[in-house]
């Protein structure tokens, strides 16, 4: 795993996505697997960025949510879909039909998982993965279990996952209370991976997914399995790192 410590969230975000241009110009068709939230917005800015120069173009990339709220449609201010619409779709040339999104809305779930298992498999598997971390020490919505979950599948979310992610809703009682998401086996099929992780809030959770024990109880933990990871950690969500050295 190679940690890659950045002075502030700008600067993370501007080299996380030098990381990714890097990687389209090299493969314009990059298959991209996309986490939403707090932490990947800076990477997503900086490539619209890139994509107004000129300097990349996202029009043949595709792309896969990294999971979705049950119960809400596409365009639901708060679904990640439409974050993706706005953060990366509106802003560059990723175009709509490339991007392919978990229906949070289907009631038969299982199938709409496992199709997207073959959707991924059929686009070639995911080149890139963008993921954050939880505080719970999820990825996706993969919170700590007692396995690791394989597929993508439904997930009811963690108190503290609804806590903190209340901020992005009026109250808390609207955040939903489960999702799908992609499993642990999905993730761990990317070719590449990119972690996020900004901020002091994170620094504690940083810490055991660097240097504790790899278990399901931290599900971050098990990148370190993983051959082609890079972590792009700001000074604040390294600190307890850096701190006890
Ligand atoms: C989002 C996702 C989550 C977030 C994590 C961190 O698609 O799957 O795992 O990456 O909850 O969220 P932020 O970045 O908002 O702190």
């Amino acid at each position: 795993m190679k940690v890659i410590t950045c002075k502030d969230y700008e600067t993370m975000s501007q080299k996380a996505a030098d990381d990714v241009a890097q990687d389209l110009r090299e493969k314009p068709g990059l298959v991209l697997g996309l986490a939403t939230g707090s932490s990947p917005l800076g990477i997503y800015r900086c490539l619209a960025d890139l994509v107004r120069q000129e300097s990349i173009s996202c029009s043949r990339a595709t792309g896969f949510q990294l999971d979705e709220y049950c119960g809400l449609t596409p365009d639901h201010p708060q679904s990640f879909h439409h974050y993706l619409k706005e953060h990366l779709l509106n802003v560059t040339d990723f175009r709509e039909e490339h991007l392919h999104g978990l229906n949070g809305t289907a009631t038969d779930w299982k199938s709409a998982c496992i199709s997207y298992e073959e959707q991924i498999s059929a686009a070639g598997g995911i080149d890139l993965l963008i993921l954050g971390l939880g505080q719970t020490g999820h990825i996706g919505f993969n919170e700590p279990d007692n396995v690791f979950p394989v597929h993508t599948h439904r997930v009811k979310l963690e108190k503290e996952t609804i806590r903190s992610n209340a901020r992005f809703f009026d109250s808390p009682e609207q955040v939903p209370r489960a999702a799908l998401t992609m499993g642990i086996g999905t993730i761990m099929g990317a070719r590449k991976i990119i972690l996020l992780v900004n901020g002091r809030g994170k620094a504690g959770i940083l810490k055991d997914v660097l240097t504790g024990s790899v278990k399901p109880q931290i599900p971050a933990s098990i990148l370190r399995f993983h051959q082609n990871v890079t972590v792009y950690a700001d000074e604040e969500a390294m600190s307890a790192v850096t701190e006890e050295k």
